[in-house]
């Protein structure tokens, strides 16, 4: 039997897309859900954009005013995939109200945000997903299975690197992103909040980190319009960016591993340069985004001039065999996302979590605000998921 469930999407820019499309989709990957997502109510502020998503996606109705979903109750769940700023206040209402919830990262602007957010999903009794979609790639999934399984030995060391030019253009409209009190930390929130979670995922907890942090591009310029994504801009007046451009990390695992983790909006001549290389005793398991399905793979007994090998991941690997029949044969980032849903829609189903969920939110949230303390300080800061 097959329960229909109301979703509604508030803000409708890139991300408020692919989670449209990643319901639109998601029976067609996993028929056997017992949920079937349909598409009530879109929120969006700009005029026409909401309106223009029904007519695209066939949501049943608009409004301008997300408060509005909070208290519609054809509306069951909730994509909050709107600015940081908002991720709090919608967040939690949209929790009080009752509405399970999937909210993009990184969970409002601080540690305090996403925690205030995951003790109302608690209290409500609802359930939650978090837009870690790297952890979801099959190929990252086979290499925390290999990591767990003993065969690269014991972890040493990793690098964790996302390395981006999408604010590398001088002419990058000063948007939501570069301010302080609506897009918090910056690249620390955009990027480097994948990599704690991705850290973390893979190694286990982080105990500390030093971190040092840069604005490379000072001023933009202010849009004239509203805007969506990375718009350019040019001729507005100039603003200062308030917020961080690149930081760069040194990480102690609980485990006694060490890493490195780097992130960067205006790297140029870096387009989703985004992966990781884990050390261990006996081995190494590496991975790029760019070429999401594979992996390369170091393992045997020689430890020196020991071989790396580029493994495809296929059916067997994480969810891959939901999207494709052998190895070999390419998954794109939105499907990425189609696994989230089906992972949020599945706890909803099951009522026990699956894939991220705000927990792992405030984790990751507590290491970008002790990359924020350790940069201010210059001295190793603790992580503190608790507060
Ligand atoms: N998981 C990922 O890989 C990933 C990638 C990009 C962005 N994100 C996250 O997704 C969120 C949105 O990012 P984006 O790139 O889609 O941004 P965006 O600027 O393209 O879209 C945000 C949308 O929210 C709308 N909005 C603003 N205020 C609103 C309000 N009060 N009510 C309703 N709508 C409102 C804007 O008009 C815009 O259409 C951010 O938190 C970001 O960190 C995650």
């Amino acid at each position: 039997m097959v329960d229909a469930l109301g979703v509604a999407v508030v803000g409708f820019g890139w991300m408020g897309r692919v989670h449209t499309q990643a319901y639109a989709r998601v029976l067609h990957h996993y028929p056997q859900l017992t949920v079937r997502p349909e598409l009530v109510t879109v929120a969006e502020e700009v005029p026409g954009r909401a309106e223009e998503a029904a007519a695209r996606y066939g949501f049943a109705s608009t409004t301008r005013d997300w408060r509005e979903v909070a208290a519609d109750p054809r509306v069951r769940a909730v994509s909050v995939t709107a600015p940081n700023f908002l991720h709090r206040e919608i967040g939690v209402a949209m929790a009080e109200a009752g509405k399970h919830l999937w909210i993009e990262k990184p969970v409002g602007l601080t540690a305090d945000d996403a925690r205030a957010v995951a003790d109302a999903v608690a209290k409500a009794g609802v359930h939650s997903a978090v837009g870690f979609n790297y952890r979801n790639a099959p190929a990252v999934e086979a290499a925390r299975d290999l990591i767990a399984s003993g065969e690269i030995g014991a972890v040493t060391h990793v690098r964790i690197r996302l390395f981006s030019d999408y604010a590398a253009h001088p002419d990058g409209a000063l948007t939501w992103r570069y301010e302080r009190e609506r897009g918090g930390s910056g690249v620390l929130g955009d990027l480097a909040s994948h990599g704690a979670d991705l850290a973390r995922f893979l190694l286990g907890d982080i105990t500390s980190l030093t971190a040092d942090t840069a604005i490379f591009v000072p001023q933009r310029a202010r849009p004239t319009g509203a805007t969506a994504g990375h718009t350019l801009a040019t001729g507005g007046d100039l603003g200062p960016v308030e917020n961080e451009d690149y930081v760069n990390c040194l990480l102690r695992f609980t485990s006694g591993a060490r890493g490195v983790l780097e992130a960067c909006r205006v790297s140029v001549g870096e387009q989703n340069n985004y992966g990781f290389e884990v050390h261990g005793t006996k081995g190494a398991v590496l991975w790029d985004f760019r070429r999401m399905n594979e992996l390369g793979v170091s393992r045997g007994t020689t430890y020196q001039d020991q071989p790396v090998s580029t493994v495809y991941v296929g059916p067997g690997a994480g969810e891959f065999g939901a999207f494709q029949p052998g190895a070999a044969n390419a998954m794109g980032y939105d499907d990425l996302k189609v696994i989230e849903a089906y992972r949020f829609l599945r706890s909803i189903a099951e009522g026990t979590p699956h894939g991220a969920t705000l927990a792992d939110a405030v984790h990751s949230a507590a290491v970008l605000d002790a990359m924020a303390r350790s940069a201010e300080t210059g001295a190793w800061a603790d992580v503190q998921p608790g507060g």
